[in-house]
Formats: structure tokens, C-alpha cells, sequence
């Protein structure tokens, strides 16, 4: 049974870090006690009237960060929020990624803000594991440029150029999965579409040596609590609940060709 809080929070700082997209830190004890790389939190947004689901970015201590992109009302609302300000948060909730005991090589990829919830997750993975990183987004001032956690290795891809390898993270990717024993990938339906060809043969044996590869989904919830089932995708086990039982999905599980985010 997952532990869930609904909690008035306290914002500790707020500030844009890359292009069009903040980072958010609030103070919540319970919430940074059990989360899970993986996990999100549905965010009461002014007085829209459906939360917004964001990943959890960073724990530290009693700290808990979100890194969100502005796109509309509730991201929007979001950003103006000032030190000491309030916001009212529920969860965390969801499944998060599993790490296999037995991995030794985890390649994380980011497509965009999909960032947000793999650094949680390469935080937690060092430093037993080693990580590799790669961050794909279509200009320089759209990478992430915090601190990384100690002894990632990070790879930037630019879709211009501007930085790094230059192109799409599918056209590099397949540099790095040879040695890689488990795959984490937090991005658009697109690049999720392109993996199931990289990863998975037609009669769903693996081309390359990755034994597990999961996936985060984003699309657009109501409740956020496995209740009214407006998140549901297809997977081979029949529909799941993106809220309940994932975001985070093996990516051989997922009908993509069905699936519309
Ligand atoms: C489990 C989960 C974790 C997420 N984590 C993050 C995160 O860490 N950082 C982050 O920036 N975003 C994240 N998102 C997406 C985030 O929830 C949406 O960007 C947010 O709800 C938009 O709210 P809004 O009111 O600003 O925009 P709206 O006014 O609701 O929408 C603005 C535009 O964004 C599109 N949009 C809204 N929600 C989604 C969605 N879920 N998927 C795709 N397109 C959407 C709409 O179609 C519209 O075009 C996550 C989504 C899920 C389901
Ligand atoms: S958003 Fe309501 S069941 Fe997932």
C-alpha cells in the first residue's frame, strides 16, 4: 500500500533554470522521507480545477525538488510562485523504476524535461552502479546545467549542434547500449516508439544485451489516484492506469501502435 500525503507545502526557492523551465524546491519531510525515483506528485494549481502531475525531480533532506516546463494555466501559476509561499501537494504516488540488484552499467535518456525524474534517479543509483546519462534536446540553453550527482557521465545531444553530439538521442543511443545491463528512459511517445525497434526484435528478444528497460509516461490524468481511469494506456497485461500502476512501464509492455499521448 503506497503512502500518501496531502500536504500544504512550503516553496524554498523557485527560479528558471533552463530555457523556459523551473525548478522548484518546497519543504516537505513526509514526502522526501518515502519517495521514489519515479514517483510524482499531483500539484493543486491556483484554482484549476484538476491537479498537475510532476515528477520528483530531488530529495535532499527534508527538501523536495520539481523541475516542470511552462506550457500552460497550472505550469504557469507554478513559476510565480515566491519563497515562502504555499502550495497544496498530494502524494508521492505511483510505481517508480526498479533497479536490479545485479546491474552493474544503467544508461539513463532524457528526452527534454524527461530529465527531471532521472537525476532523482542516478542520485540513488551512485554509487553502486555506474550511469551513464544522456540528455537530448533541441539547443544548448535547453541542457541541464545543475550540478550533476558525483560520477555521472553525462552525454548532451543537441537537435542544432549547439552542444555536444549533434542530432536526436535515437540516432546516438545505440553507441551506448552495449554495455548498458538495464535501460531507464524518461521522454516523448517518439522517441519511446524508436527504442521498441532498438531494443526489443520483432518476436520481442533483445537485439542488444538489456535485460530491463522502463519507461516513464506522461499524459494527461484526472485524479491521479487510480480512481476515475482517464490515464489508461494498452499493455500486453490488458489497460493499466498510468497513475496507479506506472508512470513507469517495461517498455516491452506497452502497445505503442495503439497507444495516443
Ligand atoms: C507522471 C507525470 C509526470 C510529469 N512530470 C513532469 C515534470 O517533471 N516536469 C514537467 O515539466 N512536466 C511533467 N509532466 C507534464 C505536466 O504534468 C504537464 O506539463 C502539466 O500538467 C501542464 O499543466 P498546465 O496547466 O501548465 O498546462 P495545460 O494548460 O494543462 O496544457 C498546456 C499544454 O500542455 C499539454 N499537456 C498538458 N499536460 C500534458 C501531459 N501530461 N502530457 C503531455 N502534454 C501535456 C496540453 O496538451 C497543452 O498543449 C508530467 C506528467 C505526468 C503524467
Ligand atoms: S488519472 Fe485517474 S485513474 Fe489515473
Amino acid at each position: 500500500m503506497q503512502h500518501i500525503e496531502k500536504t500544504l507545502t512550503t516553496v524554498t526557492s523557485n527560479t528558471e533554470m533552463m530555457s523556459g523551465a523551473h525548478l522548484m524546491w518546497i519543504e516537505d519531510p513526509d514526502i522526501a522521507r518515502v519517495a521514489h525515483p519515479g514517483q510524482f506528485v499531483m500539484v493543486r494549481c491556483d484554482d484549476l480545477m484538476l491537479r498537475r502531475p510532476f515528477s520528483i525531480h530531488r530529495v535532499v533532506g527534508n527538501q523536495v525538488a520539481f523541475l516542470f516546463n511552462v506550457v500552460g494555466k497550472g505550469s504557469h501559476w507554478l513559476s510565480r510562485l515566491r519563497r515562502g509561499d504555499t502550495v497544496d501537494v498530494l502524494g508521492p504516488l505511483g510505481r517508480g523504476f526498479d533497479i536490479n540488484s545485479t546491474a552493474r552499467n544503467l544508461l539513463l535518456l532524457a528526452g527534454g524535461i524527461g530529465i527531471a525524474p532521472l537525476i532523482f534517479l542516478a542520485e540513488r543509483a551512485l554509487p553502486q552502479h555506474r550511469v551513464v546519462l544522456v540528455h537530448g534536446v533541441k539547443m544548448s540553453r535547453q541542457l541541464y546545467f545543475q550540478p550533476l550527482p558525483e560520477k555521472v557521465e553525462f552525454v548532451p545531444v543537441t537537435e542544432d549542434g549547439s552542444m555536444g553530439r549533434a542530432g536526436v538521442i535515437s540516432e546516438v543511443v545505440s553507441e551506448f547500449l552495449d554495455g548498458a545491463d538495464q535501460l531507464y528512459a524518461c521522454g516523448p511517445l517518439g522517441m519511446y516508439k524508436v527504442m521498441t525497434g532498438m531494443v526489443a526484435g520483432e518476436d520481442g528478444a533483445n537485439k542488444f544485451k538489456v535485460e530491463h528497460c522502463q519507461v516513464s509516461l506522461e499524459v494527461r490524468m484526472g485524479c491521479g489516484i487510480g480512481a476515475c481511469y482517464g490515464c489508461s494506456v494498452p499493455t500486453r497485461k490488458g489497460q493499466k492506469r498510468v497513475c496507479a500502476d506506472g508512470p513507469v512501464f517495461d517498455l516491452r509492455d506497452i502497445i505503442w501502435k495503439e497507444i495516443k499521448i
